[in-house]
């Protein structure tokens, strides 16, 4: 049970939410970037506890370490070409190596190897980009004397508590506006009480009253944070899928065809826009800072299909798909906005696209961007009965003609069609 105080707290964020949370709701695309000394090693950022490298031979990292100068702009560049809207990027992640100019410690990239302020360089690319600015910061830290003797250690926690509040203190004070607190892994401590969740996420939030918090410091907070798949929180809370391009968030250099093809971005971007949430795509860049070839490759791609079919995922939508319409579909999925139901066609069926179990009223049916109405027809066989799995089922079918014969699309074969319904189908039930 929270008390008093903590409740209010949970109540104040309550009341601002809806105002804090509108550019998120709108975005729908974001670039998280792992960047850190494991980038040299190339073999996944959990390399020193994969390995379980001792402190004395990991540390020369931060010496080496020696990326070129504003590498930030090239990943805020291709954000954009991309079509995201904001990134997020590791301040510190496990190996406990902060990206930042900090008197918490000097294990830091401006005192070390870099020598410079690696999160200055990237609120000032994204600025630059006009991109929204999410600061990622892992609580658990393999580095910190005291990261794991809080556990069992009174004074332990209480310096590792003092270390952490001091280093998101810094993160909140130090770069004017900043959009997104993003917490990684809360190991060892058990509770949002041990951790002080709610003094430090009010602290951060009287130092950013705007600031928006995902769900790892033990408080679900404001936004829902799936990983490595894409699935809907239930209806009235955000959410935001983070997933990798290759299985490694920091650079691992893996063959190409483990990268998502734009393809399957696309898909994974219409899961998500289908339940309100968003996605958070991770690049790793190499330790000098540039991208892997694949990555800026496939990204501009989804930029450019995004620049013609973005309507069907920015801006704000409703949970899709609705009652009448079917769930499961092969050739391709649902968005909608409102009475506008999207049809992201993955697989072209050719001149016509029948869609069966569909039982809403259509007004108009349009090839998108900006097509001319197609003739469709809404036909029902009452003689025939559809078993579904359990779900309730009809035989009402949707039939489009006077389609072109192949994919108009050639970017990632991910057409799409516009169906406005008679009513706004929410209104309908
Ligand atoms: C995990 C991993 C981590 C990654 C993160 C991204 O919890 O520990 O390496 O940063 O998820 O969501």
């Amino acid at each position: 049970m929270p008390t008093e105080a903590e409740q209010a707290y949970l109540d104040s964020t309550d009341a601002t939410r809806a105002k804090r949370m509108k550019w998120f709701r709108d975005a729908r695309f974001g670039m998280f970037i792992h960047w850190g000394l494991y980038a040299q090693l190339g073999r996944h950022e959990w390399a020193m506890w994969h390995e379980r490298i001792p402190l004395g031979e990991y540390e020369p990292l931060a010496d080496a370490w020696k990326p070129k100068p504003r590498a930030a702009r090239e990943w805020a560049a291709l954000a954009k070409k991309a079509g995201m809207k904001y990134m997020v990027m590791t301040t510190k992640h496990h190996e406990g190596f902060l990206l930042w100019d900090s008197k918490m410690t000097d294990y830091n990239a401006a005192r070390r190897g870099p020598g410079r302020d690696l999160v200055r360089e990237y609120v000032d690319a994204c600025r630059a980009y006009g991109l929204k600015i999410g600061f990622y910061y892992s609580l658990m830290d393999w580095h910190h004397p005291d990261g794991a003797a809080c556990l069992t250690d009174e004074a332990a926690r209480r310096r590792f508590l003092d270390f952490t509040q001091g280093c998101v203190r810094e993160l909140m004070s130090n770069y004017g506006r900043i959009d997104i607190l993003w917490y990684d892994v809360s190991w060892p401590l058990k509770s949002p009480e041990a951790w002080e969740s709610y003094k430090m996420n009010a602290m951060a939030r009287e130092l950013q009253p705007r600031i928006i918090i995902n769900n790892r410091s033990q408080l679900p907070e404001d936004i829902g944070t799936p990983e490595e798949h894409i699935k809907a929180e239930e209806t009235g809370r955000d959410w935001e899928a983070c997933m990798t391009f290759n299985g490694s968030w920091g650079f691992m250099p893996t063959p190409a065809e483990d990268y998502h093809s734009a393809r399957k971005v696309i898909e994974m971007l219409r899961t998500a826009t289908a339940g309100q949430g968003n996605l958070l795509l991770n690049v790793g860049p190499k330790p000098d800072g540039s991208l892997p070839r694949e990555a800026v490759e496939r990204l501009a791609d989804v930029g450019k299909w995004l620049r013609k079919h973005g309507a069907a995922a920015y801006g704000p939508v409703d949970r899709a798909p609705i009652p009448g319409t079917p769930t499961w579909n092969a050739l391709g999925g649902w968005s909608r906005k409102g009475r506008k139901l999207y049809y992201w066609c993955r697989q072209w069926p050719g001149r016509e696209l029948a869609i069966g179990g569909f039982s809403p009223r259509v007004r108009q049916v349009r090839l998108f961007p900006g097509g001319k109405p197609l003739p469709f027809e809404q036909s029902c066989d009452p003689r025939h009965f559809f078993s579904g799995w359990g779900e309730p089922t009809t035989n009402d079918r949707l039939v489009i003609r006077g389609l072109p014969p192949t994919c108009p699309d050639k970017i990632a074969h991910t057409a799409l069609l516009e169906i406005t319904l008679k009513q706004d189908p929410t209104a309908q039930r």
